[in-house]
């Protein structure tokens, strides 16, 4: 007889206009390592939400066991009473407290009314040895990226007691050798007896780690797979989340590589919470009309701040170097030169800058662009709308339409608007950072065939990214970041995993 922790039957759950879930079933063991797949939109992360009590107990249909006890939660409190730690896809910490803050938040180590805070800082200490991250407790989550922000959530969840831990995407954000570690974590948290569900869109570490896997396709239950034995593959898991086989994974593309746009010489940076600390060293890059270069480097290397710095100063203090357009020297000194100039940059951190949660699809697309939109200081609505209704189809963004709340969104949908809000201020340069991060097998394609099309009409495009083989697959040429400095330089032919890896790995001990 298996021993199942959780059982979710029926479960069927509807937000105005859209059905999310449609008689979902789920079924874990305990104990194991259990793995939601599917498309962007298809519901998962909705399940989620249903099992821990974000959306409570008379909101959906259904009926949840979870460790032998029907449960009818009335909040994430009571789901975490019963021992479910959720830990969201869109990180929620507080970047301005530090991590042991947050690891501790709303469960603060106090005695007699006051916080002790030796107790937070050392047991936070514990916890991150445990997680294997090495920052101080008193460390502000501000100054930590969102790949170790992922690590404090973990320790987040390992400070209650947890006896199912639900991962959304935890390792979208991280590079390979970030997610090794965290896969690692994970197995030696099942040894402990945890259960895991884990949500990823990165099919190949589900194949790594997973002892089952339930597939979800349009709101809908397909099919579990068990994974002993070994015979399921990442085309397997495909088929069953698309309803057909996917044959490439890349669209064929044939460069054609004109004028240079940007160059950057000798680009310096220092991290604006240690001034005398180099994130960025004497960096110098070389962008092309028509061409797609990749930046490749570790969490920590400075890919983002590089881009960041370049982008208007969004980050940094102490910046030095020269930036060329077309041959010409230009002084970027904010947003406004940069996008004036040409130059957009889709962040990373879709939820901190990328989009405005609260607005409509149509407003987040228009958002930098106004401009353009109006005269005597009105927006025009209806062109708006066009717009956005014209990238809601060509980027096949889901949702009932363009006046949908971006909040709402799944998140792979999300980051298609921060890509259309960027690539409609026409820019001679885009630079694109983890472009497409949590999302889905087929909307990735659609995503690269989008930034193909983007260095066809002569954009120089910078995709900055953690998996190597979308570098190899998309980019013309890719340089190597370590430790803020330039490394290497290589051209599609001469790329691959490995000489990517000894470059970006140059010059650490
Ligand atoms: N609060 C909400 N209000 C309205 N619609 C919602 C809400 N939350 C989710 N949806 C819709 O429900 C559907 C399922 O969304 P969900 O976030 O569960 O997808 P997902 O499988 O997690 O996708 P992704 O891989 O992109 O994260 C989507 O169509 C989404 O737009
Ligand atoms: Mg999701």
């Amino acid at each position: 007889m298996t021993d199942d922790i959780l059982h979710m039957r029926g479960i069927t759950k509807t937000f105005p206009g859209v059905r999310a879930l449609h008689e979902v079933s789920l079924s874990v063991r305990r104990g194991e390592i259990h793995a939601i797949c599917g498309e962007n939109g298809a519901g998962k992360s909705t399940l989620m939400k249903v099992l821990s009590g974000v959306y409570p107990f008379g909101s959906y249909e259904g009926r949840i066991e979870f460790d032998g006890e029907l449960c009818r939660f009335g909040g994430i409190k009571d789901s975490e009473d019963a021992g479910i730690v959720i830990i969201h896809q869109e990180l929620a910490l507080c970047p301005q407290l530090s991590i042991a803050e947050n690891i501790f938040l709303g469960n603060e180590r106090a005695s007699r009314g006051l916080i002790d805070w030796n107790r937070t800082n050392h047991q936070a200490g514990e916890l991150l040895r445990r997680v294997g991250l090495e920052e101080s407790p008193v460390t502000q989550v501000a100054d930590i990226g969102v790949g170790k922000q992922q690590l404090v959530e973990i320790a987040k969840a390992l400070s209650k007691k947890v006896k199912l831990l639900i991962l959304d995407e935890p390792t979208a954000a991280l590079n390979d050798q970030d997610s090794a570690h965290l896969l690692d974590l994970l197995r030696g948290l099942r040894d402990e007896g945890i259960t895991c569900v884990i949500i990823s869109h990165k099919l190949n570490e589900i194949i790594d780690i997973a002892d089952s896997i339930t597939i979800i396709r349009d709101g809908q239950t397909i099919e579990t797979l068990e994974m002993a034995g070994g015979q399921v593959t990442e085309d397997r898991i495909i088929s069953g989340m698309v309803g057909r086989d996917l044959d490439h994974r890349f669209p064929p593309h044939e460069p054609n590589i004109g004028e240079e746009v940007l160059r950057i010489e000798d680009w310096t940076v220092h991290s604006p919470s240690q001034p005398d600390r180099q994130v960025v060293s004497k960096a110098g890059l070389t962008l092309r009309r028509g061409e797609i270069v990749g930046l490749a480097g570790l969490m920590g290397a400075g890919r983002t701040e590089l881009a960041m710095s370049l982008f208007g100063r969004t980050y940094g203090v102490g910046i030095s170097g020269r930036v060329y357009k077309e041959g010409r020297e230009v002084h970027i000194r904010n947003v406004q030169d940069a996008v004036k100039l040409g130059i957009a940059y889709a962040t990373e951190d879709r939820k901190r800058y990328g989009l405005n949660l609260i607005e409509d699809i149509k407003r987040n697309i228009s958002s930098v662009s106004l401009g353009r939109l109006s005269r005597n200081g009105w927006v025009n609505e209806n062109e708006e709308y066009r717009v956005a209704d014209q990238f809601r189809r060509s980027m096949n963004i889901k949702a009932p339409s363009v006046q949908s709340v971006v909040g709402k969104l799944s998140g792979g949908n999300q980051q298609k608007v921060v890509l259309s809000k960027w690539i409609y201020t026409d820019p001679d340069v885009l630079i694109l950072d983890e472009p497409t991060r949590g999302i889905d097998v087929g909307a990735k394609y659609e995503i690269y065939t989008i930034i193909n099309q983007l260095a066809d009409e002569g954009k120089a495009v910078l995709v900055i990214s953690s998996e190597l083989p979308e570098l190899l697959g998309l980019c013309d040429r890719i340089y190597t970041l370590s430790q803020g400095r330039i490394t290497g330089e290589l051209p599609r032919e001469e790329a691959t995993q490995e000489r990517l890896m000894y470059h970006m790995t140059m010059g650490q001990e």
